[in-house]
């Protein structure tokens, strides 16, 4: 079967429009005095983001032509937990941001309290998302997309990344540990984005090597992207407050190897993602434009 080409912009712009649809009617505003949680819930989720988890849910789930509403569903749970990230990675207990996507964050917006019942509920959303039968009417796929989801964000993936990075502003990590710390605090979630591409297209673990080989080399680049935005990206583009890390004396990629070296070292692990998808042909284009676009972003 031949899958029409699509080009990142439209894909961007698609799943951006996708996931918002999908949040809004997902957390609508109850009648009672839950409404302000729900309201940080929705000022959080809602507008704004690349999307970019969701994003390659859809890349991957082309490769295997699958359905659209299972992809969007997916995305939208993995989208969530990375919220739910985010809510608590701003909080003034982690790195006390008060601008994220170009709005106050949520604890500045609300308060503290609710900006941790926010984070609480959409982590739990995403199980329930997964966990409906709507997801994927075979229980195996929707149990797999559940384990993996729940690896990716816990103390073996984003959460224990977490911890590390705010042990990275104390301790003096090496390379192959500050590695280890991205691969898990950012890697995670990207890798189990690819991964549910695969699972819902029900491709057998030993054919995701190469799937799995590109996750990783992405989350790493992405990461250091990240960081690089930090140092030389504009606020207003990025939509928050930049310049934070070499503050906080946080061991990163950059600090290690300096900007020079990091952008190389970024734009080898692009190339070295987009090798790994030598295996597939044009179908799997999509997610060779995210690879380039992962270091050309400037948001
Ligand atoms: C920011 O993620 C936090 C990291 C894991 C580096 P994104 O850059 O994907 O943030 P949004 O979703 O576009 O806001
Ligand atoms: C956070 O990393 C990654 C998460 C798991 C939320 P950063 O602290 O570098 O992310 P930004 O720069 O605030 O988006
Ligand atoms: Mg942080
Ligand atoms: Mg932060
Ligand atoms: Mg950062």
């Amino acid at each position: 079967m031949s899958i029409a080409p699509l080009s990142l912009a439209d894909a961007l712009v698609d799943v951006g429009t996708d996931i918002d649809t999908r949040l809004d009617s997902l957390i609508a505003i109850p009648d009672d005095a839950r409404a302000p949680l729900y309201r940080a819930m929705r000022h959080a989720a809602i507008g704004g983001g690349k999307r970019l988890r969701p994003l390659l849910v859809a890349a991957t789930g082309r490769l295997f032509a699958v359905d659209r509403d299972c992809v969007g569903r997916a995305g939208m749970a993995i989208e969530c937990v990375h919220v739910y990230s985010l809510i608590h990675d701003d909080l003034p207990a982690m790195d006390n941001d008060d601008m994220r996507r170009g709005k106050p964050t949520v604890h500045k917006a609300f308060d503290e309290a609710t900006a941790i019942l926010a984070g609480d509920c959409l982590h739990a959303l995403a199980f329930e998302i997964l966990a409906d039968p709507a997801t994927h009417a075979d229980p195996f796929v929707r149990s797999e997309l559940v384990l993996d989801l729940a690896r990716a964000a816990g103390p073996a993936g984003m959460a224990g990344g977490q911890a590390m990075d705010l042990e990275a502003e104390k301790s003096t990590f090496d390379l192959p540990t500050v590695t280890r710390l991205q691969a898990m605090k950012t890697g995670a979630l990207i890798a189990c984005s690819v991964e549910a591409g695969a699972i819902l297209g029900k491709l057998p673990p030993e054919g995701r090597t190469g799937l799995r080989g590109y996750a990783r080399d992405l989350g790493l680049a992405f990461q250091i992207a990240d960081d690089i935005l930090d140092v030389e990206g504009d606020e207003a583009a990025v939509g928050k407050k930049l310049h934070k890390d070499a503050g906080a004396g946080k061991e990163t990629f950059l600090s290690l190897l300096g900007l020079p070296r990091a952008r190389e070292q970024a734009r080898m692990l692009v190339d070295q993602a987009i090798d790994h998808l030598k295996h597939y042909g044009p179908e799997a284009d999509l997610l060779r434009e995210i690879a380039r676009f992962t270091l050309e972003r400037d948001r």
